[in-house]
């Protein structure tokens, strides 16, 4: 039988919105839902976005690290999934960041930040992280209740990413603003007003960022953006539009995704009481409880390529420049490679996992976002050692491609 079809015969399997965080049998029950996918259907062709689903883990590793497959929209099959959220793709002043474009542009834009991004780099930054997650948790203080998302979780990411480009203090509210509209782009479904919002955010934050680019071009300083300005200067010919790309790219992709495995991270403590204690009890666990937070409930639920020729994966045909969804959270909790795929478990032994995708593409602010996340919930913890969920329920986000809580209320 082919790949595409259920096995048992049945043609209720999810579709379209329902394979996004926009159903919300998907955000609710994330888990059953890939399971019952994967089960049933590891290579689903979903007619209705007009992309391929993949769900197994081994097929969704194999696929990230092909080299010979693509990322750059405009190599996709008219009406293909990710031309729906890349509506632009086809005009002259499209200027796609790294995260959308091939060799030989990829690695030229990669190796100029690759240095930033090392985790010998990203460890001299601690200091740093410890002062902003303590200014936060200072003005926690004394509060019996908050939104663990906006208080902390949030402004905590923007700060640093900010800081790193060097942006001024009072400008950090807008950053946070700009960054959440701008990943509405992942919304191949979203509606005129999200759109209209996310122009307006787009055109604000380039507007920032060409007046802040000449400036620092006029006097650098010890900041990312005079360091790529000072790349383009050594030859490695990094142009004024590839500068405010690849600004935009660090701010948006270092946000909602870093938010997320903190908020997600402690919404799987406080719900798993005995996994909060183990690692309360002995805080150097925090390196391995995050590599299971971003396997167990991971805030990128999926990456894509496709392929400039024909391909067969697991068995199904699939076309020339039809995009090829990695379900990286169906990967992460397959049961052929995880015993107890859905057990939160702080002391796993393998914790590996597909979070930060793989191949040339893979995650590069991977070593900040772990860093983050360990400094930012063992000060938590530290400061607030009674942290419990509030009565409140949880919500979480509606975005596809991201999982993540919009609203989180804990008692101090
Ligand atoms: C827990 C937090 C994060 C997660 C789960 C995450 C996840 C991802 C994923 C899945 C990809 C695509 C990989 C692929 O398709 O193979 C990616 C790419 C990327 N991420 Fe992250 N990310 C996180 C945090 C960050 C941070 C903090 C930064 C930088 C400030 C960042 C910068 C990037 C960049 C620049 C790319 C594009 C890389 C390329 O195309 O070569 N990410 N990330």
């Amino acid at each position: 039988m082919p790949e595409t079809l259920a096995k048992d015969g049945k043609s209720n399997l999810p579709m379209g919105a329902g394979l996004t965080a926009l159903d919300e049998d998907y955000r609710e029950n994330l888990y059953q839902v890939l399971d019952d996918v994967r089960e049933r259907a590891p290579v689903l062709r979903d007619t209705e976005l007009n992309h391929v689903f993949v769900t197994r883990h081994d097929d969704v590793k194999a696929v990230l690290r092909d080299r010979d497959l693509l990322v750059d929209p405009r190599t996709t099959l008219p009406g293909d999934y990710v031309r729906l959220f890349t509506p632009d793709a086809e005009s002259e002043t499209y200027e796609p960041s790294m995260l959308f474009l091939d060799d030989p542009d990829h690695r030229r834009l990669r190796g100029i930040v690759t240095q930033a991004f090392n985790p010998r780099s990203i460890e001299a930054m601690r200091p740093r992280i410890e002062a902003i997650a303590k200014e936060l948790l200072d003005e926690m203080e004394g509060k019996s209740e908050v939104d663990f998302i906006t208080a902390y979780a949030a402004p905590l990411p923007t700060i640093v990413i900010a800081d790193m480009l060097g942006v001024e203090r009072e400008r950090r509210a807008d950053f946070k603003r700009w960054s959440d509209d701008i990943v509405q782009a992942f919304d191949p479904l979203r509606g005129p007003e999200t759109t209209a919002r996310m122009n307006a955010s787009q055109q604000a934050m380039r507007d920032y960022f060409t007046a802040t680019i000449a400036e620092r071009r006029a006097k650098p300083g010890a900041d990312l953006i005079s360091d790529l300005i000072r790349a383009e200067e050594d030859g490695a010919k990094l142009n004024n539009r590839e500068v405010l790309s690849m600004c935009t790219l660090l701010l948006t992709a270092g946000n909602v995704t870093t938010t997320d495995l903190i908020g997600n991270g402690m919404h799987a403590l406080l719900t798993h009481p005995a996994e909060l204690a183990k690692l309360k009890a002995d805080p150097s666990l925090i390196v391995n409880a995050v590599e299971e937070m971003l396997r167990y409930d991971g805030p990128v639920t999926d990456s894509g390529r496709h392929a400039d020729r024909d391909i067969v994966i697991g068995g199904c045909p699939i076309e020339r420049g039809r995009t090829v969804t990695t379900s990286l959270a169906a990967a992460n909790h397959d049961p052929s490679v995880y015993p107890e795929p859905h057990k939160f478990d702080v002391t796993r032994a393998d914790t590996h996992n597909q979070s930060f995708g793989g191949g040339m593409h893979i995650c590069l602010g991977a070593p900040l976002a772990r860093l983050e996340a360990q400094v930012a919930i063992n000060m938590l913890l530290g400061r607030f050692p009674n942290i419990t969920l509030g009565r409140e329920q949880a919500v979480r986000r509606h975005l596809p491609a991201f999982r993540g809580f919009e609203r989180m209320v804990v008692t101090l």
